[in-house]
């Protein structure tokens, strides 16, 4: 038997979720490590039944090559549980959504997937030395609560907690998780801290993994979302200010960014950021601060959201204000659902957001997305109009108002060109690369004159397009007659 100061060599890996986090994280570990055992297990038997598929249920650049290299040899997908409680290490990468009901509605961080990670660990572990490692993005101090949990039972198990927050993003997850700029480690345990470092050594340079204590790791995870979120509402604030002044947010980016003391990511005016992340780890944060009874530091973090409902929302009204204040039975093209390119993922996608407005307006809206399904997009939209989105989509009725509207008005294309031809306007609202080549002439003799084109990602070669004969919007761009706005 090892005892704590022998150091631990890993043979065996669990994670627990495989989801957008779980399944990438898992399949690049098991690439780098061919003699560590790599199992994913989920409840969700569609899912893993998905990711042994030909078909993965996430799309991720990279990601198929790398499963199918791997899958069978050292990497694992599983529903059945047993294959969890004999690794030397198990990760939690379950889901941690904004609670919809109850204490902390729509601010704080829903811990139930959480917690029944920690109970079946418990009630299934009973001898040994494991090591858990929080992936998911929790708050602060929820590592006390899993040990409290898993230390309640009857258990002769020992347990360290680690907290190993995930920094990649989507659409970039192979290359994020391949190398990353940073790994974060915070726990007690020099044992544990050890043997997870020497997975991640074997590709990432000593001096990227950071060791830290427990809390500083859970805090550091939401903290660089809301700084990353922060910038981009900055410049979004900004582009309302261009598009009054004359200036273009493009210009107004690129010459605050070459400051080296504020660099140039994540700078790029949008119709709002979406994804899984910001919005609810920055609901999160500021449920943590009003926990604390901090109501300022709460409020300054709110304004990140503010401001990017207020870009969503000031999108769509430009759209009806520029179509004669009214789209009531006009058809209106939606150039992309996903909430950024090369992913799948919808959630919390502006573009969600943007339509509801539109619906609302009686707009008849014809989408094209190429790698979003339109099963999900209806989701979608009957979840944000029935005022269910991330909440119970069971408790939605299909014959609602809400839902007839979205049956009745909403078309989804394969073909992009039949999704534009007899549109009043197209409205550009993910930056996936194709849309940039498509034939804007041909695009333009088909819609309905005069033709607008609302470019919500400026993507879009604006000079060529208005000599086509486009009316063109740019985000935080001087509009052709300024005094029209
Ligand atoms: P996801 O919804 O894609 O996947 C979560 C999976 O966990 C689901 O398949 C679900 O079925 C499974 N699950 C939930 N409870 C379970 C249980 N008790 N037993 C077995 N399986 C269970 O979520 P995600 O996007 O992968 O996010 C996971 C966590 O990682 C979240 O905390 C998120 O904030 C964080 N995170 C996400 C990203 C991202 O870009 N998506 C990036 C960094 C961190
Ligand atoms: C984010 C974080 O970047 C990542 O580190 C964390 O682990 C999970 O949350 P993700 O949500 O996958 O990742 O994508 P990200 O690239 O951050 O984009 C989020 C949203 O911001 C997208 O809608 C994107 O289009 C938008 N965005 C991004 C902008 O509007 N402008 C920018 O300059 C950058």
């Amino acid at each position: 038997m090892q005892t704590s100061s022998t150091p631990l060599i890993v043979s065996k890996i669990a994670c627990i979720g495989a989801g957008y986090v779980g399944g990438p994280t898992m399949t690049v570990i098991a690439n780098k490590c061919h003699d560590i055992q790599v199992v994913i297990y989920d409840m969700n038997q569609h899912r893993i039944d998905e990711w042994n598929s030909d078909h993965l249920p996430i799309y991720e650049p990279g990601l198929e090559e790398l499963v199918f290299e791997r899958r069978g040899k050292n990497l694992h997908f599983t529903t059945d549980y047993a294959q969890v409680v004999d690794a030397d290490i198990i990760f939690l990468s379950v889901n941690t959504p904004t609670k919809y009901y109850g204490v902390g509605k729509g601010r704080a961080a829903d811990l139930k997937y959480i917690e029944s990670c920690a109970r079946q660990l418990r009630d299934t572990i009973k001898s040994g030395r494991k090591i858990i490692v929080e992936k998911s993005t929790v708050p602060i101090r929820t590592s006390i609560a899993v040990k409290r949990i898993l230390e309640s039972g009857d258990s002769q198990a020992q347990f360290d907690i680690l907290s190993n927050p995930e920094f990649l993003a989507e659409g970039t997850a192979i290359s994020d998780l391949n190398a990353p700029d940073r790994v974060l480690i915070g726990g007690e345990s020099d044992y544990a801290i050890q043997a997870l470092s020497s997975v991640y050594a074997r590709w990432v340079p000593k001096e990227n993994i950071i060791t830290t204590n427990l809390w500083s790791s859970e805090l550091s995870k939401l903290v660089a979302n809301c700084m990353l979120a922060q910038r981009i509402s900055s410049m979004n604030a900004i582009s309302a200010l261009c598009e009054k002044t004359g200036a273009d947010v493009q210009q107004v980016s690129y010459a605050v960014g070459k400051d080296t003391r504020i660099g140039a990511k994540f700078l790029q005016a949008s119709v709002g950021f979406g994804g899984s992340c910001f919005q609810k780890d920055i609901l999160n944060l500021v449920y943590l601060a009003e926990h604390y009874n901090l109501p300022e530091v709460a409020k300054y973090f709110y304004g990140i959201i503010e401001i990017n409902d207020y870009q969503r929302d000031r999108f769509a009204k430009k759209v009806i204000h520029k179509l004669f204040n009214t789209v009531s039975n006009k058809k209106i093209c939606i150039l992309g659902f996903a909430f950024k390119k090369n992913t799948s993922d919808t959630r919390e996608s502006s573009t969600i957001y943007i339509c509801k407005s539109l619906l609302e307006e009686r707009a008849q809206i014809c989408i094209y997305d190429p790698k979003v399904t339109e099963n999900q997009m209806r989701y979608d939209l009957k979840s944000l109009m029935n005022d269910s989105y991330g909440g119970d989509f069971s408790a939605i009725s299909e014959t609602s108002p809400e839902s007839e509207l979205v049956s009745k008005n909403v078309k989804v294309f394969s073909d992009p060109y039949e999704a534009m031809a007899d549109a009043h306007a197209i409205l550009v609202l993910t930056e996936w690369d194709e849309f940039k080549t498509y034939d804007y002439q041909r695009v333009f003799d088909s819609m309905k004159k005069p033709a607008n084109l609302f470019d919500g990602r400026n993507i879009l070669d604006r000079e060529q397009l208005e000599q086509i004969g486009f009316e063109v919007y740019q985000i935080g761009k001087q509009e052709k007659n300024l005094a029209d706005w």
